[in-house]
């Protein structure tokens, strides 16, 4: 495939395709750091080239912890990707943040351990301490909530995800310290994705998909169920494509 790829798309837990388009390609990659999650998916939207990679894999066989986030990136960047929409799936913390409510994070804040977190990870390879203050590419950030607003898609700008280890959710006191360090959305898969991102030098955004309430955040105090984070995640999927055609004409 010659065609330069404009965009791609890494989906998160719900997002196994993009409702309403037709993948043209499957690529099969093997990479420097292994397997991707599975096959990247193109097709064209409008007049651009689009890739898709199911984070979790298509059939959400892979934890968070388990992703292979390297290999991800790697096999994006060696299909000439130059541009990253991360969707991922996460719980609400502040007020602004109940399920079904899209979110444009603009900072984080990594509580991940144990997972290959940068490039720089093999004997040899070279040190990198990539600038990392705005995490998010921002000129892609702004982009993603212009598209939103051409688009007719209600989106809160700015926020800060906590990546929390997984693949449990965290309890009540665990989501009360991250509120009191400024989260705003805990999710599991935001880091290392995005730290690796800029050390490939990629353009990053995030598209946040509010699932739930995390733990004590819900006023009705009810227990998180997947079902409920499933239904919450497809009742705004449609979204999606709009959003997308938007970016991509810009
Ligand atoms: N916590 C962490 N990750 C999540 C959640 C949550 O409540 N919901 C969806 N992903």
């Amino acid at each position: 495939m010659n065609e330069d790829i404009a965009l791609a798309v890494i989906g998160g837990t719900g997002v196994y395709r993009l409702p309403g388009v037709q993948w043209q390609h499957s690529h099969t990659l093997q990479t420097r750091f292994g397997a991707p999650s599975g096959p990247i998916r193109t097709a064209r939207i409008g007049s651009a080239q689009v890739a898709f990679l199911a984070r979790h894999g298509e059939g959400h066989a892979l934890p968070p912890h388990q992703i292979n986030y390297r290999a991800n990136l790697q096999a994006l960047h060696d299909l000439g990707v130059r541009r990253v929409l991360a969707i991922n799936t996460v719980g609400g913390i502040g007020a602004a943040y109940g399920p079904r409510v899209l979110a444009v994070p603009d900072q984080i804040i990594d509580y991940t351990w144990g997972r290959i977190s940068t490039l720089c990870e093999e004997p040899g390879s070279p040190v990198l301490h990539v600038d990392f203050g705005d995490p998010y590419t921002e000129s892609l950030r702004l982009e993603l909530l212009a598209a939103c607003k051409a688009a007719g898609v209600d989106v809160v700008a700015g926020g800060c995800y906590g990546a929390t280890q997984g693949p449990r959710l965290e309890s009540k006191a665990e989501i009360a310290r991250l509120g009191r360090d400024g989260c705003d959305l805990v999710g599991m898969t935001g880091m290392p994705e995005a730290g690796l991102a800029r050390e490939f030098g990629l353009s990053y955004a995030s598209l946040c998909v509010v699932a739930n309430w995390a733990a004590g955040c819900d006023p009705a105090n009810a227990e998180i169920t997947l079902e409920e984070v499933l239904a919450n995640v497809e009742s705004v999927s449609g979204h999606l494509l709009p959003i997308l055609e938007q970016l991509l004409a810009s």
